[in-house]
């Protein structure tokens, strides 16, 4: 299995590319099916979970076409199935979201259980709400989630939480549906509304995306469309942090800067300089970060999917902060990892009381999810030594290129696998 190495302590000069966002792509590629003629999605992030949706669809009968690394032609008319099976689904979160492209597309969806970073229980009763509001049936059938319709019908779901899957899945179920679909208390993402922009690019009638009542009024027809994806604001919030561990000078470009308001709000709490451009931001830093407290929530408050990069420049801040994680349940496996690279964390239910550090010293950690992955990085990036880290696949899923965009601002970190390890041994 490959691994990364980091040596610490280079300062992370230079400018760093942000890619397309994988939240937003992992919706819009499955939507694809809804429409009736070929689509061009282009700034598709080149990562794992995007590798998954674009085979799945492949699997489903859709003729997928790449123009470039980052840019596909999908063609959904020889779409001839209505099951993604676990083979298909790769355990990702986002498969869930063919429920919704394949029941508005022909009325029955077959599709695996979704998996997804173990952060908390991964439920999808407010989906099935919403599809159920539809007029559709959802039943559990030998471990498949299965969906069907005689027809879909426009209907209202208040969601119990604000829930970022339940809205996309509801929102492209409802796209085709015959009438006016109201969703509320839905989440207000960016990528939410980049799904709405791409739906209603194909013909959709979709209002609100953005705040927490959406309506969506049913078309009969979808058409193929051209779309460019937007930057992925967590990616760039990853390399704004870790630009700020390592006292460094970045600039992060091919942002939206109103993407990242609460990022850069607690950045500059935490003593950080940051400068907005139109498409840019600059993050300087010339100091040890001060403490400051952080709650995650639903956008646009503090994104959860933050929550341990932060923590890990908390980690050696000037002083004591508080992290409270309000949206997952269990999103604190990665302080064990920090402490063995000498973090002083106390995790109290959803909340981590985080007592700063002058620095962390390099130790062999993993990677628990995508985002732990990601703090495992920055902590390896800052600390005194080599880190070894393991489990990488995970931070494959999210981050396009990381050891080139990092490798290009000074960070000293190589991916290495242990078969490679074991050739260059033997060949020595
Ligand atoms: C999406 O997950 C993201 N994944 C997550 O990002 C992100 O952490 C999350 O939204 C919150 O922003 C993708 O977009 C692929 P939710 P999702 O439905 O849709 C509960 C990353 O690192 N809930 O907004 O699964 C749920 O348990 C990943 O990129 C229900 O109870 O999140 C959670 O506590 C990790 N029932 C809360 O709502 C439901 O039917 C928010 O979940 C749905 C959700």
């Amino acid at each position: 299995m490959d691994k990364f190495i980091v040596n610490g302590g280079n300062r992370l000069v230079g400018r760093i590319c942000v890619s397309g966002a994988k939240n937003a792509a992992v919706a819009i590629l499955p939507a694809v099916l809804l429409a009736e003629s070929p689509c061009v999605i282009e700034n598709v992030p080149d990562i794992s979970d995007v590798h998954g949706i674009l085979r799945a669809l492949s699997g489903l009968g859709c003729t997928v076409t790449p123009l470039s690394r980052t840019s596909f032609e999908i063609d959904p008319r020889g779409a001839n199935s209505y099951i993604v099976n676990k083979e298909m689904a790769k355990g990702m979160r986002a498969s869930s979201y063919f429920l919704g492209a394949l029941l508005g597309r022909t009325l029955r969806a077959k599709v695996a259980p979704p998996g997804g970073c173990a952060i908390g229980l991964r439920p999808i009763d407010q989906h099935i709400k919403g599809f159920e509001a539809l007029g559709a049936k959802v039943t559990i059938e030998s471990g498949m989630v299965v969906a069907r319709a005689e027809k879909l019908m426009g209907g209202s779901v208040y969601l119990d939480m604000v829930s970022v899957g339940a809205t996309v899945n509801i929102m492209i179920a409802a796209a085709r549906a015959k009438g006016m679909t109201v969703i509320e208390n839905a989440a207000r993402e960016p990528h939410i509304v980049d799904l709405a922009n791409f739906l209603n690019s194909m013909g959709a009638d979709i209002m609100g995306a953005g705040t927490s009542v959406i309506k969506i009024r049913g078309v009969e027809h979808l058409h193929g469309t051209s779309y460019s994806i937007i930057p992925d604001q967590i990616e760039a919030g990853t390399y704004m942090v870790a630009a700020a561990a390592t006292k460094g000078d970045v600039v992060i470009s091919n942002v939206i800067p109103k993407h990242l308001e609460s990022i850069i709000a607690k950045l500059k709490e935490a003593g950080v300089t940051v400068e907005e451009g139109d498409e840019f931001v600059r993050v300087t830093m010339d100091k040890r970060p001060g403490r400051c407290n952080v709650k995650t929530m639903p956008h646009p408050g503090f994104p959860t999917d933050m929550q341990p990069q932060f923590a890990t420049l908390l980690a050696i801040a000037d002083g004591t902060s508080i992290v409270t994680e309000s949206v997952w349940e269990s999103r604190f496996r990665y302080v064990e990892q920090l402490t063995f690279m000498g973090a002083n964390i106390q995790v109290d239910g959803k909340s981590a009381i985080i007592s700063g550090t002058e620095r962390l010293k390099a130790a062999p950690v993993k990677a628990d999810d995508l985002r732990a992955g990601a703090a495992m990085i920055i902590a390896g990036l800052v600390a005194e030594g080599q880190t070894e880290i393991t489990d990488i696949e995970y931070i494959d899923r999210g981050y396009e290129q990381v050891v080139e965009k990092l490798t290009a601002v000074g960070a000293d970190i190589k991916r290495v696998s242990d078969e490679n390890l074991g050739y260059s041994l033997k060949a020595n």
